[in-house]
């Protein structure tokens, strides 16, 4: 029986954080001044996990953090994925989301050992505002150039990821919609979502959809394309059709009702939404001596307990326990 949970979504897609650390301090993110971090397991323990919900019908991986690519083994961790099959006996979509930092030197090898995809974080086409949001100096030359190579590697589609944050990169839009089309990638906006370890969600910090919808007009006349009903983004291009912008409104336009993610976190943790208020300890099972199909089992239980919806700007809203940097993307 493939993963689904009790509101009757299949659960076919699952994210993996592979390191808490991350070697930017962005400030939608992280605390400035907090010093690492280090919740990690070793890559055989991430990968009998990943493979009991591959037996039960997960088809996509995405590898995220903290920052995965800080991971010390991560080549050879992709490499064994890519051996693992779907129910259907198709290889599995890999995929990873990066700062990029780091990304000019592994691409090559990550592509080699199985890596299909690469979204990579970028908050300003600005060197001075990539500065200032990600609180690292010259990290923006490093993206750039990752960005590139990720697209020379043939990652494609090569997406990245601008959270909008006002008072920050909101007049960034239009910089972005040049961006992707004279660069080739997608460009995808996210809402900011009260995830951070500082407290500084507001909603008058999020720049919304409709907002960025009517800055990208002003360039030129965008154009909706088709989207599948699980995909995040609503995805949009110009009248020329050149260049792609996704727009992800997980608080404006929530998508709850087409979920079909759970989320792994560095620790061996399942956490079955972004916004839960508990998460379960798979790896805790695993080490306490559980058979696979024991720990299918549970991840069986875990998933039918997966949360109807978020509830983000609605009165009584309590902040999940734990940030991004903990959870992963
Ligand atoms: N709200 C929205 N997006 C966020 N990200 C990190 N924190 C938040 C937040 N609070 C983004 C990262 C990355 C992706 C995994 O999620 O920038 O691109």
């Amino acid at each position: 029986m493939r993963l689904h949970d009790k509101h009757g979504r299949n659960i076919t897609d699952l994210r993996v954080s592979i390191t808490d650390r991350c070697n930017y301090k962005c400030v939608y993110c992280r605390t400035g001044n907090e010093g690492a971090l280090y919740s990690e397991l070793p890559f055989a323990d991430y990968l009998r996990m990943v493979r009991v919900f591959v037996d039960l019908g997960i088809e996509k991986v995405r590898l995220t953090g903290g920052e995965p690519l800080l991971r010390n083994g991560l080549v050879d961790f992709v490499r064994q994925l890519s051996g693992l099959r779907t129910l259907d006996g198709q290889e599995l979509d890999i995929a990873i989301t990066t700062n990029g930092h780091l990304l000019t030197e592994l691409v090559q090898p990550l592509k080699a050992a199985g890596l299909r995809r690469a979204t990579i974080s970028m908050d300003a086409v600005d060197a001075e505002k990539f500065a200032r949001i990600t609180r690292v100096p010259n990290g923006y030359e490093s993206v750039l150039a990752g960005i590139r190579a990720a697209k020379r590697a043939g990652l494609e589609p090569v997406k990245v990821n601008c959270v909008l944050l006002r008072g920050f990169n909101e007049d960034q839009i239009v910089e972005f919609a040049r961006f992707s089309r004279e660069e080739g990638v997608v460009v995808r906006f996210i809402e900011f979502m009260p995830l951070e370890e500082d407290r500084v969600w507001s909603p008058n910090v999020v720049v919304a959809m409709d907002e960025i919808l009517e800055q990208l007009n002003t360039f030129r006349p965008v154009r909706q394309l088709p989207n599948a009903p699980s995909e995040t983004a609503r995805r949009y291009t110009f009248d020329d059709g050149k260049g792609e912008i996704g727009i992800i409104a997980p608080v404006s336009h929530p998508f709850c009702g087409h979920c079909s993610r759970v989320r792994l976190t560095s620790d061996g943790k399942i956490r079955t939404c972004l916004f839960s208020l508990l998460d379960h300890d798979m790896a805790g099972k695993m080490h306490g001596g559980a058979t696979d199909s024991e720990l299918a089992d549970y991840v069986r239980s875990v998933v039918q307990q997966k949360e109807a919806r978020h509830h983000i700007g609605e009165a009584g809203f309590i902040k999940p326990s734990r940030s991004m940097v903990h959870i992963g993307g």
